[in-house]
């Protein structure tokens, strides 16, 4: 018989203080307005991330997820409180914050090389000479094994390839922060396992730093060091976070059975469902 494991989280009661550190989310508020009308979408959410952490986050349809990625991206302004990365505000984009979107944005004129090429040129243009650029697109296309489609064009490749190039692309930039906003939410399970075994192989080679929203439980048991988890909007917060001690290099089929996996599962479940279940998903019951 396996022993119940209780997941260590931090529950409302604990601040979730941002300290020292690498990228810091502090008290911040998100509003949109509308003629007269404004809505707040997030409120007081803080949040520290450490260098190298595999950071999830999870909330039902429109809790504000995206908003909060897009505010670390510096797509938009924050309306109160700030995001410090390595103690400089954030208040713009910038390559050090790469993002990933959920269908891929590639240049449809530009082949897979070219593609990730623009980027190199964009950050390293002035600093690497061109043959060095030219080396660093091919590692990164190796890196999420597409080095083989390079002369294609993104309708000519899959749609889990085009994520493939996608992170390519983003992972060429050297971001101190990758940023994914449900990377392998439009592919079927098959290409969804492999790309997440991807990103798993190259967070464990590189060491980046990694936030990734997410629908699926166990995607982000599999591959987080810590699940963020959000409450329903409007004013959306952080309701709790769960720390993943599972061991890497993690491997799914060993993870299917066992008990930290499963504790934390349930645990993101029973959040999602029982205590922040959406009200309309309890009026349908
Ligand atoms: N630019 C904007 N102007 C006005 N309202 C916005 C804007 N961007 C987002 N919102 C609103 O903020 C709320 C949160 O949206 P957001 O896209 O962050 O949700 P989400 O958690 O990412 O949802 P999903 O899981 O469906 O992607 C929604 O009510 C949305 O309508
Ligand atoms: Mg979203």
């Amino acid at each position: 018989m396996i022993a119940p494991v209780e997941p260590r989280s931090h529950t409302l009661e604990m601040p979730f203080a941002a300290g020292r550190s690498f990228l810091k989310v502090d008290r911040i508020s998100k509003s949109f307005s509308r003629g007269s009308a404004t809505t707040e979408v997030l409120r007081e959410v803080s949040l520290g991330i450490e260098k190298g952490e595999f950071v999830s986050i999870i909330g039902h349809s429109g809790c504000g997820k995206s908003t909060l990625l897009n505010l670390v991206a510096g797509l938009t302004q924050v309306s109160h409180g700030a995001i410090l990365l390595e103690d400089h505000e954030v208040n713009a984009p910038g390559p050090e914050r790469a993002v990933v979107f959920q269908n891929h944005s590639l240049l449809p004129w530009l082949t897979v090389y070219e593609n990730v090429a623009l980027a190199v040129d964009k950050v390293f243009g002035s600093r690497k000479p061109r043959a060095e650029r030219r080396a660093w697109v091919m590692h990164n296309l190796e890196l999420v094994q597409m080095a083989h489609a390079k002369d294609k064009r993104p309708a000519e490749i899959s749609g889990g390839m085009k994520q493939r190039v996608g992170i390519a692309r983003a992972l060429s930039m050297e971001p101190k922060v990758l940023l994914l906003d449900e990377p392998f939410g439009a592919l079927d399970a098959l290409t969804r396992a492999h790309l997440q075994d991807s990103v798993m192989q190259i967070h464990a080679r590189l060491g980046n730093t990694v936030i990734m929203i997410t629908h699926d439980v166990d995607e982000a048991v599999l591959l987080s060091d810590r699940i963020v988890m959000m409450t329903n909007g409007p004013a959306a917060t952080i309701g709790e976070i769960l720390d993943v001690q599972l061991p890497r290099p993690r491997r799914r089929l060993e993870l299917v059975a066992h008990p930290i996996y499963l504790a934390m599962r349930e645990a993101v479940l029973k959040f999602l469902y029982e205590r922040h279940a959406q009200p309309a998903l309890l009026a349908a019951e």
